[in-house]
């Protein structure tokens, strides 16, 4: 009963950020996002009578506060299968955790992989998805290849809240994400918490959903289409309206450092000499910086050498979650 997943990481064009139902990570609005190929976490999962406890190491250390609830997370996969055998859960992502990127989508939904095919469950991949949105909303996204929709769904189960690929990750492999990393330290609010805050305390919260479903039908239609301005222009508002959202939360979130700013500016005056290129943030002050395969080496070039920046990293789209052979353990 031992299984091993790998999972790419994956950026929201249209963010999620918000839930009508906490405990089974309901989210009031669909997103859409783009699996990146090469920030993957690999994750071992072995059920055994010869454990005594669950134990987990991530990056070759045990954890021992589990703050994400990874543990919740094999109790609901056990309890799926009706087997009783605690496990042991090694996982390691080939980017630094630390590095403020975010882990938990890849982590997610490789644990998720893992967990269920060593407990013996057969899920396609809508069910998966579902799943693994239990663990962490934005990892139902990196089950799924290339370009992802996660739908909010109506129903209070969640059975219509899942992710599935709208185009594969070939339709569109010029589309880059280049990641710039300005800090290493962790961010102070946490997505689940600054997302709750937002929704209880935010007085635009209801501005946001009621602007969604026109983004994440240009987003849609600009990924059929390749229609990269449409893309980027959409992605780039959508993300500022969340960090409006997060701003005049109370107490306000404020993500961002100057060295955020700077790279706004940047890629501003990238577009204003007529290199196209646009940004999109996260829960954390680390900008992403969309462009086209043409542009990605100048832009990365300028962007490696701004003062802010520490380390880039450059993704196309990427991979689904898979089975592999080669266990950790
Ligand atoms: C800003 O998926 O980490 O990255 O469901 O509570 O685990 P939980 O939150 P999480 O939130 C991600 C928020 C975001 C936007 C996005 O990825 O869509």
């Amino acid at each position: 009963m031992k299984a091993t997943a790998i999972a790419n990481a994956n950026i929201a064009l249209v963010k999620y950020w918000g839930k009508r139902d906490k405990k089974l990570v309901l989210p009031y609005n669909s997103s859409i996002s783009m699996t990146l190929d090469g920030l993957s976490t690999v994750t071992t999962v072995e059920f055994s009578k010869k454990y005594e406890k669950d134990s987990i190491i991530i990056n070759g250390k045990e954890l021992v506060k589990d703050e994400k609830g990874i543990l919740n997370h094999i109790e609901r996969i056990r309890n799926l299968a009706n087997i009783k055998e605690k496990s042991k859960i090694v996982s390691k992502s080939n980017f630094p955790i630390a590095a403020g990127l975010a882990s938990s989508a890849s982590g997610f939904a490789a644990l998720t992989l893992a967990a269920t095919k060593a407990a013996k469950l057969e899920l396609n991949e809508k069910d998966l998805t579902i799943l693994t949105r239990q663990g962490s909303g934005s990892a139902s996204r990196s089950v799924c290849e290339g370009f992802v929709e996660w739908y909010k769904g109506d129903k209070d189960d969640g059975s219509d809240s899942y992710a599935e690929s709208i185009v594969n990750k070939n339709h569109w492999n010029e589309f880059r994400m280049i990641t710039a990393i300005v800090t290493k330290t962790e961010k102070k609010v946490s997505s689940r918490s600054g997302m709750a805050q937002t929704v209880n305390t935010c007085p635009y919260y209801k501005c946001w959903l009621e602007t969604i479903d026109r983004d994440l039908e240009l987003i849609r239609n600009g990924i059929k289409n390749r229609d990269f301005s449409s893309v980027g222009q959409t992605a780039e508002y959508n993300c500022l309206k969340m960090h409006a959202l997060m701003i005049t939360t109370k107490p306000p979130i404020i993500y961002w450092t100057p060295a955020t700013m700077e790279i706004i500016d940047f890629v501003r005056e990238q577009r204003e000499e007529g290199i196209e290129c646009y940004f999109t943030i996260d829960a954390g002050p680390n900008v992403i910086v969309m462009c086209l395969k043409k542009n990605e080496k100048k832009i990365n070039k300028k962007l490696s050498e701004l003062g802010g920046v520490m380390k880039t990293i450059i993704c196309g789209p990427g991979d689904g979650a898979k089975i592999i052979d080669k266990h950790l353990f």
